[in-house]
Protein backbone atom coordinates (compact mmCIF):
# COMPACT_ATOMS: atom_id res chain seq x y z
CA UNK A 1 0.00 0.00 0.00
CA UNK A 2 1.29 3.55 -0.39
CA UNK A 3 0.56 6.00 2.30
CA UNK A 4 -1.56 9.61 1.51
CA UNK A 5 1.29 11.56 2.67
CA UNK A 6 4.91 11.85 0.57
CA UNK A 7 7.66 13.69 0.92
CA UNK A 8 6.40 16.42 -0.78
CA UNK A 9 3.80 16.83 1.46
CA UNK A 10 6.53 17.01 4.13
CA UNK A 11 8.52 19.38 2.91
CA UNK A 12 5.85 21.83 1.91
CA UNK A 13 4.32 21.84 5.33
CA UNK A 14 7.40 23.99 5.91
CA UNK A 15 6.18 26.91 7.62
CA UNK A 16 2.81 25.80 7.92
CA UNK A 17 2.11 23.64 10.28
CA UNK A 18 4.61 21.40 12.82
CA UNK A 19 4.92 17.91 11.34
CA UNK A 20 4.38 15.44 13.68
CA UNK A 21 6.50 11.96 13.86
CA UNK A 22 7.30 9.06 16.44
CA UNK A 23 9.67 5.71 15.76
CA UNK A 24 7.44 2.60 15.68
CA UNK A 25 8.98 -0.73 15.25
CA UNK A 26 5.47 -3.08 15.34
CA UNK A 27 2.56 -3.11 13.55
CA UNK A 28 0.31 -2.84 16.59
CA UNK A 29 2.11 0.74 17.10
CA UNK A 30 2.25 2.09 13.35
CA UNK A 31 -1.41 1.47 13.65
CA UNK A 32 -1.68 3.88 16.93
CA UNK A 33 0.44 6.65 15.21
CA UNK A 34 -1.37 6.14 11.39
CA UNK A 35 -3.94 9.05 12.21
CA UNK A 36 -2.09 10.75 14.78
CA UNK A 37 1.17 11.41 12.69
CA UNK A 38 2.43 12.63 10.02
CA UNK A 39 5.47 10.60 9.10
CA UNK A 40 6.43 7.24 10.77
CA UNK A 41 10.29 6.37 11.60
CA UNK A 42 11.30 3.25 11.73
CA UNK A 43 14.57 3.84 13.42
CA UNK A 44 17.59 2.58 14.41
CA UNK A 45 17.07 3.10 17.45
CA UNK A 46 15.39 -0.43 17.57
CA UNK A 47 18.43 -2.00 18.83
CA UNK A 48 18.76 -0.35 21.79
CA UNK A 49 14.96 -0.16 22.49
CA UNK A 50 14.09 -3.42 21.75
CA UNK A 51 17.18 -5.62 21.35
CA UNK A 52 18.85 -4.88 24.11
CA UNK A 53 22.44 -3.28 22.30
CA UNK A 54 23.98 -0.79 24.00
CA UNK A 55 24.39 1.33 21.12
CA UNK A 56 22.94 1.75 17.35
CA UNK A 57 26.07 0.30 15.94
CA UNK A 58 25.69 -3.24 15.85
CA UNK A 59 21.72 -3.12 13.67
CA UNK A 60 21.76 -4.75 10.92
CA UNK A 61 19.73 -4.74 7.48
CA UNK A 62 17.89 -7.53 8.61
CA UNK A 63 16.89 -6.08 11.28
CA UNK A 64 15.54 -2.62 9.37
CA UNK A 65 13.76 -4.84 6.92
CA UNK A 66 12.02 -6.86 9.84
CA UNK A 67 10.42 -3.85 11.58
CA UNK A 68 10.30 -1.90 8.78
CA UNK A 69 7.70 -4.67 7.01
CA UNK A 70 5.51 -4.75 10.60
CA UNK A 71 5.87 -0.76 11.02
CA UNK A 72 4.21 -0.59 6.99
CA UNK A 73 1.57 -3.05 7.62
CA UNK A 74 0.24 -0.90 10.14
CA UNK A 75 0.30 2.33 8.14
CA UNK A 76 -2.62 3.63 5.43
CA UNK A 77 -1.93 7.20 6.27
CA UNK A 78 0.92 8.43 7.19
CA UNK A 79 4.12 8.31 5.60
CA UNK A 80 6.92 5.20 6.64
CA UNK A 81 10.57 6.65 7.00
CA UNK A 82 13.28 4.09 7.41
CA UNK A 83 17.15 4.51 9.14
CA UNK A 84 19.42 3.10 7.21
CA UNK A 85 22.00 1.32 9.71
CA UNK A 86 25.78 1.50 10.34
CA UNK A 87 27.59 0.37 7.51
CA UNK A 88 25.04 0.46 5.19
CA UNK A 89 25.87 3.46 3.29
CA UNK A 90 28.96 5.47 4.60
CA UNK A 91 31.03 3.63 1.70
CA UNK A 92 30.06 5.15 -1.49
CA UNK A 93 26.99 6.70 -2.91
CA UNK A 94 26.93 3.00 -5.44
CA UNK A 95 26.63 1.18 -1.90
CA UNK A 96 23.93 3.79 -0.32
CA UNK A 97 21.96 3.08 -3.46
CA UNK A 98 22.25 -0.45 -3.49
CA UNK A 99 20.88 -1.01 0.20
CA UNK A 100 18.17 1.88 0.51
CA UNK A 101 16.77 0.34 -2.72
CA UNK A 102 16.62 -2.91 -0.58
CA UNK A 103 15.12 -1.38 2.02
CA UNK A 104 12.33 0.58 0.26
CA UNK A 105 11.57 -2.71 -1.77
CA UNK A 106 11.69 -5.16 1.32
CA UNK A 107 9.89 -2.83 3.68
CA UNK A 108 6.92 -0.51 1.08
CA UNK A 109 8.93 2.51 3.32
CA UNK A 110 8.47 5.66 1.16
CA UNK A 111 11.85 7.52 2.09
CA UNK A 112 15.57 6.61 3.71
CA UNK A 113 16.95 8.57 6.94
CA UNK A 114 21.18 8.81 7.27
CA UNK A 115 23.44 10.12 9.55
CA UNK A 116 25.68 13.21 8.55
CA UNK A 117 26.42 16.50 6.83
CA UNK A 118 28.78 17.69 4.52
CA UNK A 119 30.06 14.46 4.09
CA UNK A 120 27.32 12.60 2.68
CA UNK A 121 26.01 15.37 0.64
CA UNK A 122 27.16 13.65 -2.45
CA UNK A 123 25.43 10.55 -1.66
CA UNK A 124 21.92 12.05 -0.76
CA UNK A 125 22.10 14.09 -4.07
CA UNK A 126 23.15 10.37 -5.61
CA UNK A 127 19.82 9.01 -3.92
CA UNK A 128 17.35 11.65 -4.59
CA UNK A 129 18.49 11.86 -8.45
CA UNK A 130 17.86 8.07 -8.33
CA UNK A 131 13.75 8.43 -7.07
CA UNK A 132 14.76 7.50 -3.34
CA UNK A 133 13.48 10.50 -1.16
CA UNK A 134 15.73 11.05 2.10
CA UNK A 135 15.65 12.23 5.27
CA UNK A 136 18.85 13.74 6.53
CA UNK A 137 20.40 13.98 10.38
CA UNK A 138 22.74 15.92 11.89
CA UNK A 139 23.63 17.23 15.31
CA UNK A 140 23.61 13.96 17.46
CA UNK A 141 24.55 11.38 15.17
CA UNK A 142 24.34 8.71 17.49
CA UNK A 143 26.26 5.94 14.61
CA UNK A 144 29.35 8.11 15.14
CA UNK A 145 29.35 7.94 19.08
CA UNK A 146 32.89 6.43 18.93
CA UNK A 147 34.44 9.09 17.42
CA UNK A 148 32.07 11.78 19.19
CA UNK A 149 33.14 10.46 22.55
CA UNK A 150 29.80 10.27 23.99
CA UNK A 151 25.88 11.24 23.65
CA UNK A 152 26.66 14.85 24.38
CA UNK A 153 24.82 18.31 23.34
CA UNK A 154 26.22 18.96 19.85
CA UNK A 155 27.16 22.62 17.84
CA UNK A 156 27.62 24.57 21.18
CA UNK A 157 29.30 27.72 20.69
CA UNK A 158 32.23 27.68 17.76
CA UNK A 159 31.50 24.03 16.34
CA UNK A 160 27.78 25.39 15.64
CA UNK A 161 28.76 26.36 12.73
CA UNK A 162 29.75 23.15 11.56
CA UNK A 163 26.70 21.64 12.25
CA UNK A 164 24.71 24.36 10.62
CA UNK A 165 26.87 23.97 7.50
CA UNK A 166 26.24 20.03 7.33
CA UNK A 167 22.24 21.01 7.77
CA UNK A 168 23.33 23.61 4.61
CA UNK A 169 24.81 20.94 2.59
CA UNK A 170 22.34 18.42 3.19
CA UNK A 171 19.01 20.78 1.92
CA UNK A 172 21.16 22.09 -0.99
CA UNK A 173 21.64 18.11 -2.17
CA UNK A 174 18.29 17.55 -2.12
CA UNK A 175 17.01 15.83 1.38
CA UNK A 176 13.44 16.61 1.83
CA UNK A 177 13.68 17.37 5.49
CA UNK A 178 16.87 16.77 8.82
CA UNK A 179 16.78 15.76 11.85
CA UNK A 180 18.08 18.10 14.40
CA UNK A 181 19.34 15.75 17.11
CA UNK A 182 20.55 17.34 20.81
CA UNK A 183 21.65 20.39 19.40
CA UNK A 184 21.15 24.01 21.30
CA UNK A 185 17.95 25.44 21.17
CA UNK A 186 19.56 28.64 19.42
CA UNK A 187 21.32 27.01 17.04
CA UNK A 188 18.28 24.82 15.80
CA UNK A 189 15.99 28.12 15.46
CA UNK A 190 18.67 29.44 13.46
CA UNK A 191 19.21 26.37 11.10
CA UNK A 192 15.36 26.14 10.61
CA UNK A 193 15.32 29.58 9.58
CA UNK A 194 18.35 29.14 7.29
CA UNK A 195 17.30 26.21 5.25
CA UNK A 196 14.63 25.71 3.39
CA UNK A 197 13.47 21.88 3.91
CA UNK A 198 11.91 21.48 6.87
CA UNK A 199 14.27 20.74 10.32
CA UNK A 200 12.59 17.99 12.81
CA UNK A 201 13.61 18.62 16.29
CA UNK A 202 14.64 15.95 19.28
CA UNK A 203 16.54 17.77 22.11
CA UNK A 204 16.61 20.59 19.68
CA UNK A 205 13.49 23.27 20.05
CA UNK A 206 10.18 24.10 19.73
CA UNK A 207 10.75 26.37 16.70
CA UNK A 208 12.10 23.58 14.91
CA UNK A 209 9.40 22.73 11.43
CA UNK A 210 8.32 19.37 13.35
CA UNK A 211 9.80 16.80 16.32
CA UNK A 212 10.01 13.23 16.63
CA UNK A 213 10.56 11.18 19.86
CA UNK A 214 11.56 7.04 20.54
CA UNK A 215 7.58 5.87 21.22
CA UNK A 216 9.02 4.04 23.93
CA UNK A 217 10.92 6.70 25.74
CA UNK A 218 7.61 8.94 25.56
CA UNK A 219 5.50 6.42 26.68
CA UNK A 220 7.87 5.36 29.41
CA UNK A 221 8.05 1.83 28.16
CA UNK A 222 11.70 2.14 27.75
CA UNK A 223 13.49 3.13 31.16
CA UNK A 224 16.63 1.77 30.86
CA UNK A 225 17.96 5.77 31.05
CA UNK A 226 16.20 9.14 30.24
CA UNK A 227 17.23 11.61 28.01
CA UNK A 228 16.62 15.37 29.41
CA UNK A 229 14.79 15.80 25.81
CA UNK A 230 12.72 12.96 26.27
CA UNK A 231 9.30 13.91 28.09
CA UNK A 232 7.05 10.81 29.56
CA UNK A 233 3.48 11.33 27.95
CA UNK A 234 3.18 7.90 29.72
CA UNK A 235 4.11 5.40 32.23
CA UNK A 236 3.23 2.04 30.38
CA UNK A 237 6.80 0.17 31.93
CA UNK A 238 5.62 0.35 35.29
CA UNK A 239 1.77 -0.35 34.95
CA UNK A 240 3.35 -3.70 32.84
CA UNK A 241 5.82 -4.79 35.51
CA UNK A 242 2.56 -4.24 37.92
CA UNK A 243 0.42 -6.33 35.71
CA UNK A 244 2.74 -9.16 35.40
CA UNK A 245 4.10 -8.95 39.65
CA UNK A 246 -0.15 -9.28 39.46
CA UNK A 247 -0.41 -12.55 37.18
CA UNK A 248 2.48 -14.29 38.93
CA UNK A 249 1.13 -13.72 42.12
CA UNK A 250 -2.29 -14.73 41.01
CA UNK A 251 -0.98 -18.10 39.39
CA UNK A 252 1.08 -18.99 42.39
CA UNK A 253 -2.12 -18.32 44.70
CA UNK A 254 -4.31 -20.43 42.01
CA UNK A 255 -6.56 -17.56 41.56
CA UNK A 256 -6.08 -17.12 37.85
CA UNK A 257 -7.60 -18.99 36.14
CA UNK A 258 -10.92 -18.15 37.37
CA UNK A 259 -14.36 -19.80 36.19
CA UNK A 260 -14.68 -17.37 33.18
CA UNK A 261 -11.56 -18.23 31.69
CA UNK A 262 -12.12 -22.14 31.76
CA UNK A 263 -14.03 -24.37 29.36
CA UNK A 264 -17.43 -26.96 31.06
CA UNK A 265 -16.99 -30.47 29.08
CA UNK A 266 -20.06 -29.59 27.15
CA UNK A 267 -20.79 -26.30 25.29
CA UNK A 268 -24.22 -27.18 24.39
CA UNK A 269 -26.96 -28.56 26.30
CA UNK A 270 -27.16 -32.45 26.03
CA UNK A 271 -30.12 -34.03 23.91
CA UNK A 272 -33.01 -35.79 25.20
O1 LIG B 1 16.76 5.92 15.46
C1 LIG B 1 15.98 6.82 15.83
O2 LIG B 1 15.03 6.59 16.60
C2 LIG B 1 16.21 8.18 15.33
C3 LIG B 1 15.35 9.28 15.84
C4 LIG B 1 15.49 9.47 17.29
C5 LIG B 1 15.56 10.54 15.09
O3 LIG B 1 17.08 8.36 14.52
NA1 LIG C 1 18.43 6.61 14.11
Amino acid sequence: QTSVITASDILAQKGKAPIVSLTAYTTPMAQMMDQHCDFVLVGDSVGMVLHGLSSTLGVTMEMMILHGAAVARGLSRAMLVIDMPFGSYEESPDQAFRNAARLMRETNAAAVKLEGGVEMAATIRFLVARGIPVMAHVGLTPQSINTLGGYKVQGRDAAGAAVLAGAQAVAEAGAFAVVLEKVPQSLADEITAAVAIPTIGIGASAGCDGQVLVVDDMLGLFTAFKPKFVKRYGTLGVDAEAAIAAYAAEVRARAFPAAEHVFADQTTPAKG
